[in-house]
């Protein structure tokens, strides 16, 4: 295993292996930066706001001049943004016209078990009901997870969020057993923001500069299709990827909301940016270049489920899959004209390279970032429940898979039973990087190593991306919800080989 930093693109580094674009990459900084839709709802009523989403294929054009199918909520990739304010009580229909069964987790969402997305939870495409409930093979040849007494549902469900929980940048993606990986890499993610009277008496840059990036890496064929090393291209039987690349897939096109390398005109002022890797495998290391005059690249004012206590200066910024990093990035200290390049010092050539700012004119700023931001509450680990979870590759069968504790994920499986509105005191540790992100709960970084937590370790956080042979203890409290849980590797061919755990909260 190599250094913490560089060769990304290696298959020595961070387990992952590049898949290489077989057509003609375009060039760099041609696409202006696209915003996702905001989702309006279909109904408020009783005090409840309702949207409906639907599932579907669609050919859009990613690589300017070629179509792409991809999977996407309402047809788009990244889907809809949804906008939602704490305790505001939200059902989302989803609708699944795809070719096959899909499953959405709010990722950082403080929901009920039975619309947290468990990977069995399925809703069939309607035409395909029959072949899906009695068939379908899963790793092993054990269990047929379509088959098992998972909660199925035909065409449509319904998921409840009641948005207990403080203001964040959330987002959704799919998480169907075996198959996420496959499945977000078509397209299945957007965002989902929840927002609260804390944030917006703090005066952050907001409407026009209040931007969400999703960042996401994508190889692709000549004819401009998603290339993606499925055991199963129809997604429908085997689960999983090929066994080269089980330690996950890197893509060689750098996306930002689905435009690969975009441009993005900005004014002299501060702006915010709430960064998300949706990344299947890939760990991103941002930096901008040139670096502002005079000042820190980001500071940043929210992790993956809240504003932080205190601003958080980074020169640059390590982003492992599936963490959210609230960013405010000041252009005032550029002149006017000034091409800013937002740069992964963890790739190389093109992956190098993830999207440029141009700053355009000069524009009055009345946003802040104050010194204090939210009220964290330290938890109280005295007289908590400590557990360990040891994250580690595991060959079977000749094939590379990986555990948790030695063993494969089991949706029907408990490996912990947490008592609801107890803090426990979890351990992470991992052989190689690992991305570790548990359901229902945020957790606070009591120590990296046995040491203080990192700068990037602030705050309530539902992803930790571990190096490797790190380890790190985490306070969390399970709050609101009983029922079955997840928590598991965010990089999605470990999770989908099998480094996925389900406990319950009783
Ligand atoms: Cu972002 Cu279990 O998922
Ligand atoms: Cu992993």
């Amino acid at each position: 295993v190599g250094g913490l930093a560089g060769c990304a693109d290696s298959p020595a580094d961070q387990t992952a292996r590049l898949l290489p674009s077989t057509g003609r990459l375009p060039a760099p900084y041609q696409v202006p930066l696209p915003i996702p839709a905001i989702k309006e709802p279909v109904a408020r009523r009783n005090g409840v706001t309702r949207y409906e989403i639907i599932q579907r294929t669609a050919d859009v054009e990613i690589l300017p001049g070629t179509r792409t199918t991809i999977m996407g909520y309402d047809g788009s990739f990244p889907g809809p943004t949804i906008r939602a304010r704490r305790g505001e009580r939200v059902v989302v229909r989803h609708r699944n016209r795809l070719p096959v069964p899909t499953v959405v987790h709010l990722h950082g969402g403080n929901t009920a078990a039975e619309d947290d997305g468990y990977p069995v939870d399925l809703v069939l495409p309607v035409r395909d009901a029959d072949r899906f409930e009695h068939g379908g093979g899963s790793m092993g040849g054990g269990h047929a997870p379509m088959a098992m007494n998972g909660d199925v549902s035909h065409g449509f469900r319904d998921y409840h969020y009641d948005h207990d929980q403080q203001a964040a940048t959330l987002w959704y993606h799919d998480h169907r057993m075996d198959f996420t990986g496959a499945q977000v890499w078509r397209g299945l993610a957007g965002f989902h923001l929840i927002n609260d009277d804390v944030e917006d008496g703090l005066g952050l840059p907001h409407d026009e500069r209040d931007i969400p990036l999703m960042l996401t890496d994508r190889s692709f064929a000549e004819d401009g299709s998603l290339l993606y090393p499925a055991a199963d291209p129809q997604l429908v039987d085997k689960p999983g990827v090929t066994e080269d690349y089980a330690s996950g897939v890197l893509g060689d096109v750098i996306l930002v909301n689905g435009a690969p390398w975009p441009e993005l005109e900005v004014e002299a002022a501060r702006y915010r940016f709430r960064i998300l890797n949706a990344s299947n495998a890939r760990r991103y290391q941002l930096q901008l270049d040139p670096p502002p005059p005079g000042g820190t690249a980001f500071t940043q004012v929210g992790s993956d489920a809240g504003l932080l206590a205190a601003p958080v200066k980074h020169g640059d910024l390590t982003i492992a899959a599936a963490e959210r990093y609230d960013t405010i990035v000041d252009f005032s200290g550029y002149p006017v004209g000034t091409r800013v390049e937002l740069r992964n010092a963890l790739g190389s050539g093109r992956t190098a390279q993830v999207m440029r700012f141009t700053v355009a004119r000069q524009a009055a700023d009345d946003s802040t970032v104050p010194a204090k931001l939210a009220e964290i509450e330290p938890l109280n680990i005295a007289g908590a429940v400590h557990r360990e979870w040891r994250f580690a590759r595991k060959r079977t069968h000749g094939m590379t898979m990986w555990a948790i504790n030695g063993k494969f994920f089991d949706p029907q499986r408990m490996d912990a039973d947490p008592r609801l509105g107890r803090t426990e005191v979890w351990r992470f540790a991992t052989d190689l990087h690992h991305p570790v992100h548990v359901h229902l709960s945020p957790f606070q970084v009591l120590s990296r190593n046995g040491h203080p937590p990192g700068p990037t370790d602030a705050g309530w956080k539902d992803t930790l991306d571990l190096r490797p042979t790190e380890y790190a203890d985490v306070a969390i409290r399970f709050e609101n919800h009983r029922g079955h849980y997840l928590m598991h590797c965010h990089n999605l061919e470990h999770e989908d080989m099998g480094m996925m755990s389900a406990f319950k909260v009783v």
